[in-house]
């Protein structure tokens, strides 16, 4: 059901959970100081007890009152607030243990979508939201996608349009000694080292040649960042090049072919597959992480077999972020 902005405000009020819009992509919100709210988003989501929110709040003042803003948090908020980045730093008191899975630290972000943000104005207090997916699946980039990973059981929805980014904030943990990214987004290592004035940090979560280790080890440092997630229901086939897609050999006409740029769409047309979908012209990251999850839901929707994706981008600045997520729903 599509809710107005009013009655958003009046559903959050009561500690009920809706889908809300935002830049990087929707999320399911409720007030992250009720615990009885918060637990409805964990029931909703199917979330593990052990993945810790993300609260979202509209200025650097009120984040204060919520976690200890230190003066590497304040230079990161200070250039990247409001917008696609949550900072990781000691909770205060008032966070309930419920919404931090338990940590000391709390992850906090002011939002940059006009919605968001006034939604979170008129509240006045701050909000809980990971993304509005059932656990481990792709996450909503458009309002009717929550019925699509939903159905029946979908929360209220304010319609927000397409969300700009496409992608997952950047997750940075600023609690430690080190500046260190837990999970990459659109605000890159480079632009944050820049702000920051030191070398950042970036946990590797996909190269290891050991999964389980690895899995074992972000189950401290950022339990959400399984091996598996953001996931399509159909299985994904994940190539770096039109040479690594043909050499598998491995299409069955069920399939589905999703391509990164239309440079590669006309050379597969030159090899004998007339179709694909394309994410971008011409690679530009940006446009290929606004399209990615769209992409990703609507073929889940046609009941295709296998995606096969050719993503050509190399792992660094943005296509990082674009990478880790490729990799995480082709281990499904
Ligand atoms: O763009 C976004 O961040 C969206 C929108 C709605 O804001 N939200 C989102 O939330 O992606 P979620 O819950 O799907 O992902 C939050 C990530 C998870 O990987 C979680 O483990 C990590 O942030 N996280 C949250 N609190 C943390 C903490 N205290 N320490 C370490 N990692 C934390
Ligand atoms: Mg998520």
């Amino acid at each position: 059901m599509l809710i107005t902005l009013d009655d958003a405000v009046t559903h959050l009020t009561k500690g009920d959970i809706v889908a809300l819009p935002s830049e990087t992509v929707y999320g399911l919100a409720g007030l992250a100081l009720n615990v009885e709210a918060v637990q409805k988003i964990f029931t909703i989501k199917e979330r593990p007890a052990t993945n810790p929110l993300i609260v979202h709040t509209s200025s650097l003042e009120k984040a204060e009152n919520l976690c200890e803003i230190n003066n590497l948090a304040k230079k990161a908020a200070e250039t990247f607030w409001p917008g696609p980045l949550s900072l990781v730093l000691p909770k205060k008191d008032v966070v309930p243990d419920i919404v931090t899975a338990g940590n000391n630290t709390v992850a906090i972000r002011i939002p940059k979508h006009p919605v968001f943000l006034e939604i979170l104005k008129k509240l006045g207090k701050p909000l809980a939201a990971p993304s509005a997916n059932p656990s481990n699946r792709t996450s909503p980039t458009k309002a009717k996608h929550i019925k699509e990973l939903f159905g029946k059981a979908s929360p209220p929805t304010v319609d927000g349009g397409q969300a700009e980014v496409g992608l997952e904030s950047t997750v940075l943990d600023l609690s430690g000694s080190k500046p260190t990214i837990l999970r990459p987004g659109m605000i890159t290592r480079a632009e944050l080292a820049n702000c920051l004035g030191i070398d950042v940090e970036l946990l590797s979560t996909t190269k290891s040649s050991k999964p389980c280790m690895q899995e074992k080890e972000l189950s401290a440092p950022s339990p959400g960042m399984h091996q598996v997630h953001y996931a399509p229901k159909t299985p994904m086939k994940l190539y770096n090049s039109l040479g690594e897609f043909r050499d598998a050999q491995n299409f069955g006409a069920g399939d589905a072919i999703i391509v990164s740029e239309e440079k590669i769409a006309l050379e597969l047309r030159g090899i004998g597959f007339p179709e694909c979908t394309c994410l971008s012209v011409d690679g530009c990251p940006y446009t290929i992480a606004q399209n990615l999850y769209a992409t990703l839901i609507e073929l889940d929707a046609h009941k295709t077999d296998r995606m096969h994706l050719i993503f050509s981008g190399e792992n660094k600045g943005v296509s990082r972020a674009i990478l880790d997520r490729l990799q995480r729903a082709a281990k499904a």
